[in-house]
């Protein structure tokens, strides 16, 4: 493998800025015309001076590098239904998702999806992702397979569904331990993989499943949990009549020994005190999933709450309930439902949170989410601005003078707030993934110029 430096505008975090006003926000590290080097695929050090000749160049002077998004709930085979009109959550999941799910029980369906999937979510510059694949064995393999021949971070399971589901989409608890036992065993720790026991939602398992999970998670402590919770006021009324014994949706799961460290539970709207800090004591994390919330009328995440109530928030694109499988998209998203709540989230929190926050979240902070010596070189690299209206308003950010009233580090989170606000995809330069480039790459900005 050859020795790498990447020359660009580095940023990344080294704390939680948390909800401090843009210029005073604490944890952000930039280095701007800097140099990242990269050798068998790890970081080895951050300079801004030019390395010496046995280090192959990758120049992009201008555009700014951040670590590779991680995206902690999408699901896999819902890029055939994204942007399906006209559904809250029951009805769109019965409408829309089940019947494409079941499509995902043959074999070439599933292959053919992972590698959309997974090619999309380098095209969008995620290189981590916490998936989503179908109840079919087959859906997980091929994800896992094609995951690991880009050599991405990606925890994955079978979906448990017993339940409430249609043909062609149910298991039974006996096939589904099995299923679970036979994948871990390929999977979990495989490479860069980690199997996440994976509970559709409380109203598709049975006790009997739940219980089932909860007992891989006591016997394994290294597997991931992954589910969605309180998400609609419709889906928490049906849920809390299928479990009367349960003090809440999230208490479900909670008796059935799914909250933990690892447990990654998506969306999260509608949780009272007890619940948030239920998620506090037991260090489960909420995937808040702003696009898919806006885009099912789902609710308005309590972001502030949640930091009050001192439990962890990742960033998820929930894609296909989420429209886009962009991370800039999906905290422009966030930024939007924060205002609706009376917060003005920054661009600081919100990539912090797809990125350091993330993998702290997961437990992979000494893998990813920042630029640090150790980690994998798991990279994205951007154009700030992409069209003749981002353009302009990135030369106004730029050209506006810093002085008491507008410091260096407050210029810098207005020409960050633009670029995701407006950004997307097609800022898209890059990906690289463990020191490979996985996507993008054109002759001026290659190896070797
Ligand atoms: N709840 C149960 N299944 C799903 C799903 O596929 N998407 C979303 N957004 N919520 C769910
Ligand atoms: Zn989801």
């Amino acid at each position: 493998m050859p020795r790498l430096a990447f020359f660009g505008d580095l940023l990344d975090f080294t704390a939680d800025p948390g909800f401090a006003a843009p210029g005073l926000a604490p944890g952000v590290r930039h280095r701007p015309e800097h140099w990242l080097l990269v050798e068998d695929g790890r970081i080895v050090a951050v300079q801004a001076e030019a390395p010496g000749p046995d280090w192959q160049p990758v120049r992009h002077p201008g555009r700014l590098l951040t670590p590779g998004f991680i995206d902690t709930h999408v699901h896999a085979p819902q890029l055939d239904v994204i942007a399906s009109h006209g559904l809250a959550l029951l009805d769109w999941l019965e409408t829309y998702t089940f019947p494409a799910e079941r499509r995902y029980a043959d074999p070439a369906v599933a292959a053919e999806g992972a590698v959309r999937f997974l090619d999309a979510l380098l095209a969008h510059g995620t290189t981590a992702a916490v998936v989503f694949p179908t109840v079919h064995a087959v859906s997980v393999d091929t994800l896992m397979a094609e995951a690991a021949a880009r050599g991405m971070r990606l925890i994955a399971g079978k979906v448990l569904m017993d339940t409430h589901a249609p043909d062609g989409l149910r298991d039974d608890v006996e096939q589904a331990e099995r299923d679970c036992r036979a994948l871990i065993r390929r999977w979990h720790g495989h490479g860069r993989l980690a199997y996440a026991v994976t509970v559709r939602f409380a109203a598709t398992s049975s006790r009997a499943q739940l219980a089932m999970a909860g007992r891989l998670c006591a016997e394994e402590p290294t597997l991931y949990m992954q589910t969605h919770v309180a998400e609609n006021t419709e889906e928490v009324r049906w849920v809390g009549e299928l479990f009367p014994e349960a003090r809440s949706y999230l208490d479900i799961y909670h008796r059935h020994g799914l909250l933990h460290p690892r447990a990654v539970l998506a969306h999260g709207i509608w949780l009272d005190a007890e619940d948030r800090a239920l998620l506090a004591d037991t260090g489960a994390q909420i995937a808040h999933s702003p696009s898919s919330n806006l885009f099912l009328g789902s609710g308005l995440f309590d972001w502030a709450g949640a930091t009050e109530a001192g439990y962890r928030v990742s960033m998820a694109s929930d894609v296909g309930g989420g429209t886009s499988l962009s991370m800039l998209r999906t905290m422009g998203d966030a930024y939007k439902i924060q205002a609706l709540r009376g917060t003005r989230l920054s661009a600081w929190k919100a990539l912090h949170t797809a990125t350091l926050g993330g993998a702290e979240a997961l437990g992979l902070a000494g893998e990813i989410g920042h630029f640090s010596p150790g980690c994998l070189a798991d990279l994205a690299v951007w154009d700030w601005a992409c069209g003749p209206v981002a353009a302009h308003r990135d030369a106004i950010a730029c050209a506006r003078p810093t002085g008491p009233q507008h410091s260096p580090q407050a210029a810098l989170h207005e020409r960050l707030f633009a670029w995701m606000t407006l950004g997307d995809e097609r800022n898209l330069v890059e990906t690289w993934v463990a020191g490979v480039r996985r996507h993008g790459g054109s002759a001026a900005a290659g190896l070797g110029g």
